[in-house]
């Protein structure tokens, strides 16, 4: 289920920041290069304030790369949306614990579609906030910028968030990957990672790489493996 990335971890390229224009080679770069997944990002205009895709660019990925698509849905009450984002071929779908009134009833119909569910948090949402449901999830997305916006910069107090559900995997009490999102790159990622994160959204850091996408793939993996090993 965890890509082949050295160690465990997983690179999710965010296609937010590709240029659209060329979107399918941008994706089959991100493949050939090395990424782990591919992360989707939907923004409502409501939840959040900029609005960008839907089901149809999910299904037209689907048939660029063979990479699990990794949906994240920025998305007030994305329940009657679930269905059309599966059948566009989605691998995972994660909703907001800010914009879901019912969360377990969410994470069991991303379930019975045959996804991977995950729970975001907003920075300044506490972690707590996801106890209840930990054991159910398979992902719990920390953000580590505000949503809606690409490009930002890296909220690093949310690492203390990181930790606290790193503790929580090391008690048993969930089994969900860590991922963080927003403002990784070279130098953010092993920090992300030192506290406990798996799983690495970047943007900016990939697509707009000055060396190009395979570069900043690169760069990240690169980063992530020259940490020094624990224990
Ligand atoms: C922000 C999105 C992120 C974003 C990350 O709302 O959820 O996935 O695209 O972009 P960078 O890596 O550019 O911060
Ligand atoms: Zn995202």
């Amino acid at each position: 289920m965890i890509g082949p990335m050295g160690r465990g971890y997983v690179l999710a390229p965010s296609i937010l920041a590709a240029d659209f224009l060329a979107l399918g080679e941008a994706v089959k770069e991100c493949e050939s290069a090395g990424a782990d997944w591919l992360h989707i990002d939907v923004m409502d205009g409501r939840f959040v304030p900029n609005l960008t895709m839907g089901p149809a660019v999910v299904e037209a990925c689907r048939r660029a790369t063979s990479l699990p698509l990794d949906v994240h849905l920025m998305v007030h009450e994305p329940g009657h949306l679930l269905g059309a984002f599966a059948a566009a071929g989605a691998d995972s779908l994660t909703v907001h614990q800010e914009a879901v009134a019912h969360l377990h009833q969410t994470i069991e119909a991303i379930h019975q579609l045959g996804l991977r569910a995950g729970m975001a948090l907003n920075p300044g949402t506490p972690a707590a906030t996801l106890t209840a449901v930990a054991p159910m999830l398979d992902l719990i997305l920390m953000m580590t910028v505000n949503p809606g916006f690409g490009g930002q910069d890296f909220i690093p107090s949310v690492l203390t968030k990181v930790a606290q559900v790193r503790e929580w995997q090391s008690q048993g009490l969930t089994r969900a990957r860590i991922q963080v999102d927003g403002g990784i790159d070279r130098e953010t990622a092993p920090r992300a990672a030192e506290a406990g994160a798996e799983i690495f959204v970047a943007g900016v850091s990939v697509f707009q790489h000055p060396m190009g996408i395979t570069q900043g793939v690169h760069a990240i993996q690169s980063a992530l493996q020259a940490i020094p090993v624990q224990e």
